[in-house]
């Protein structure tokens, strides 16, 4: 059933990962919730052992802990249970213990920036100056009446701090004011802390995706951050002073270190900043804090090869020779990748082309459940809005529900998510856009995952190999700019080529044979392709790409 190779050491190196936003996945006693038992039941779904499931390795869920959801559980107010709306504890065991039957690792996510405002360390904490909790959160005076302790401000909206009448001071948020942020150079806060990921991986979980993490601890004399220019309000300072600080990185070392008792478990690291140099700042000096960690710059790349060549290449360079990237291309908080890149009508065409491109470059993938379907953005009225983070901001469209909607089973009464009303609609295009329906279809974006993540598993070059990118300049080659993307991967003596055109018209391969590198092959051979057409070429020259055309090709006959 489950190849050996994917449970042993380094797992995360190879596997795929599948995130998925509990709440939207699957209901199973029909309260409009997703809940536990739901993931459960469509576990074989992801993975049964066989390519006719997904085949996906690792399962990252939201969080399921209990919280009063301002920030639909990423405001924890107990970190050792489960969210009753989830089911309970037994549940959670089962699953882990029915993931893990099925060759599947399970990740939590670990809110350790903040807290919920309900949670009882900060009730205590709020409750008087001189409490023995107070010390938990960060508490200042204002710098004069009416005026925060300083000019932080929360990435959502509006000042970091906010004024606690009882007590008559401030508390600090990175995030929304329910969350506020604990005070990480007390060392009881982060004993407490270490102790509740104890708690879950002594339950067997493989890991941890630590939220936010980047905004652990803040300079301890509060300075202000210098002024600089930026798009929104939130970037109109450089922060050097409430992020990013070396004190993190000293904890998250700290953190490693706990992991690295436990043997086989990993963690990545959500670094919210769009500064891929500073993201992999989080790997630690060569590899001793994250094992993973996300870049931001994905997201924000337009459809080119170019664009996407100068991405894949900078990542790729700023993660640190001992580490290993992470890919991913939306999550919980992103607009949907199907609509960033599908307002044509290729855009079924592009989802695959960018499928292709997270599944093969080197790196782990993180998938978005539902992606692999093409679920799009979903307009939610504003009278339906769910998301703190939309309510807030609204009519700016940073809201989030967009890409939270429940999951396209079937074309059946709310695609199959629940029996109940969902606590979020269902979009429209649902009815034949579905699981069931890609199942079905040999042409499916569905069907292209599956097949890619089965290639990627009995591949090891392009799993675990070494990357070597070209095309995607603005090279002009015969009056026509390249518009494709290439790469060789390589482990061991098995050479793998993917070729991905990033364009609407045909493209023909130039350009590598001319480099001495390549010479050794003799002829290259098509494993995998979008298109029918050739498959065996003696020169890559004679590779033509069909528009947005995938094509993975293997060199034989080296010399
Ligand atoms: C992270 C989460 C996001 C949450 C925020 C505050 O960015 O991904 O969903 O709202 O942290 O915890
Ligand atoms: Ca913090």
């Amino acid at each position: 059933m489950v190849e050996a190779d994917t449970l042993q050491g380094e797992w995360w190196k190879s596997a795929v990962f599948y995130e998925i936003y509990v709440r939207s996945f699957r209901d199973s006693n029909g309260d409009g919730i997703g809940d536990l038992r739901g993931i459960i039941d469509k576990l074989d779904y992801l993975n049964d052992g066989t390519p006719s499931s997904l085949g996906i390795d690792a399962i990252w869920l939201s969080p399921v802990h209990p919280s009063p959801d301002y920030d639909f559980g990423y405001d924890v107010s107990d970190f050792s249970s489960i969210n009753p709306a989830f089911g309970t504890m037994e549940d959670f065991d089962e699953l882990l213990r029915e993931a893990h039957d099925r060759g599947i690792r399970v990740v939590m996510d670990l809110v350790m920036n903040h807290t919920s405002d309900e949670h009882p360390w900060f009730m205590e904490s709020r409750s008087s100056r001189d409490n023995p909790y107070r010390d938990w959160y960060i508490w200042r005076d204002g710098r004069s009446f009416r005026r925060p302790p300083n000019r932080w401000r929360s990435a959502v909206l509006g000042s970091a701090w906010t004024y606690d009448r009882d007590t008559r001071q401030y508390y600090y948020h990175a995030f929304l004011k329910r969350q506020p942020d604990l005070n990480w150079r007390n060392p009881s806060v982060k004993a407490s802390m270490f102790d509740v990921a104890r708690f879950w991986l002594d339950r067997g979980v493989d890991g941890f995706r630590l939220d936010l993490i980047n905004h652990l601890v803040e300079d301890e004399e509060l300075r202000d951050n210098p002024r600089c220019l930026g798009r929104y309000p939130y970037e109109w300072q450089e922060h050097i002073y409430d992020r990013d600080r070396p004190e993190t990185h000293q904890v998250l070392k700290e953190f490693r270190g706990l992991l690295d008792e436990y043997g086989d478990r990993m963690m990545v690291s959500e670094v919210y900043a769009f500064d891929p140099k500073l993201a992999a700042s989080f790997y630690g000096e060569g590899d001793d804090e994250s094992h993973l960690v996300f870049n931001y710059d994905y997201l924000f790349t337009r459809f080119a090869a170019k664009s996407f060549r100068r991405v894949v290449t900078e990542w790729d360079n700023a993660v640190p020779e001992e580490g290993w990237p992470a890919l991913f291309l939306g999550s919980h908080d992103t607009p949907r990748l199907f609509s960033r890149y599908g307002r044509f009508r290729d855009a079924w065409s592009r989802a695959k082309v960018l499928a292709a491109l997270l599944l093969t470059s080197r790196g782990t993938p993180f998938m978005y459940y539902g992606d692999e379907i093409g679920m799009s953005n979903c307009h939610i009225p504003r009278w339906e809005m769910q998301d703190p983070v939309g309510r807030l901001v609204w009519p700016i469209p940073m809201g989030r529900d967009r890409c939270r909607t429940p999951m396209q089973w079937n074309g059946g009464p709310f695609a199959g998510f629940t029996s109940g009303t969902p606590w979020l609609r269902v979009h429209r295009s649902y009815k034949h856009r579905n699981v069931e329906e890609q199942s079905a279809n040999e042409e499916s974006l569905l069907d292209f995952y599956r097949r890619l993540i089965h290639l990627r598993r009995r591949t090891p070059a392009l799993n675990r190999g070494s990357m070597r990118v070209w095309g995607g300049t603005q090279k002009i080659w015969q009056g026509v700019p390249l518009k494709y993307l290439t790469y060789l991967r390589e482990h061991g003596d098995q050479s793998i080529l993917v070729a991905m055109n990033f364009h609407g018209r045909m493209a023909r391969l130039h350009g590598p044979s001319e480099d001495g590198h390549f010479s050794r092959f003799n002829a290259f051979r098509t494993i995998f392709s979008t298109h029918q057409g050739q498959d065996e070429f003696s020169d890559l020259r004679q590779v033509v790409l069909a528009p947005y055309q995938v094509l993975i090709m293997e060199a034989v006959g080296s010399t």
